[in-house]
């Protein structure tokens, strides 16, 4: 397995739509593999294709808290069946926006149907957690990310934090060179 390099905000692949997968075929099976691994070994709950450059919908997520044991879901071409009126508001991040978080709206329950890494078809309905990881990991196969979902100021003031932590990282950086 390999670990893959998970791209962060404003690299253009994250803003572009991923295409269906029109056979799960090896390929498919190793990057799904690979994408679980590296999501495990970043801490993340949830990647989706565009983040790791790829513009294939597929999808792994594990929303198993550290007590319990994992549960990894690998999906390819998902896509949300039925949703709930009912709302939540959760304080989401996103690896490609690396340590900033804010609240967002979404489904409260939703259910997704997807191909496994097999190719046969599953659904899985999701509430908690769960829900919103789907929620979000969907939402990057459109090229959208939990920020698009913030009034501009919000998303203005969360970026103007980000860009300015990456430049003190790179100056410390360079000092320490
Ligand atoms: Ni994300």
């Amino acid at each position: 397995m390999t670990k893959l390099t998970v791209l962060e905000i404003p690299h253009p692949v994250l803003y572009e739509k991923a295409q269906p997968v029109e056979e799960v075929t090896t390929e498919i099976q190793t990057l799904l593999s690979d994408m679980l691994e590296t999501m495990y070994k970043t801490n993340g709950v949830g990647l989706a294709g565009n983040q790791v450059g790829v513009l294939k919908r597929v999808v792994v997520i594990d929303c198993a808290s550290k007590e319990e044991k994992p549960d990894p879901i690998k999906m390819v071409n998902p896509r949300i069946i039925e949703k709930s009126e009912e709302m939540i508001c959760h304080n989401e991040g996103c690896l490609s926006i690396p340590r900033e978080y804010a609240d967002v709206v979404r489904h409260e329950t939703v259910t997704v149907e997807y191909l496994d890494e097999n190719g046969t078809l599953k659904q899985r309905k999701a509430d908690g957690l769960l829900a919103i990881a789907i929620q979000h990991e969907l939402d990057h196969l459109e090229g959208i990310l939990f920020i698009d979902h913030l009034s501009p100021l919000k998303r203005k003031m969360l970026l103007k934090h980000l860009e300015k932590r990456r430049k003190k990282q790179a100056r410390l950086e360079e000092e320490n060179q």
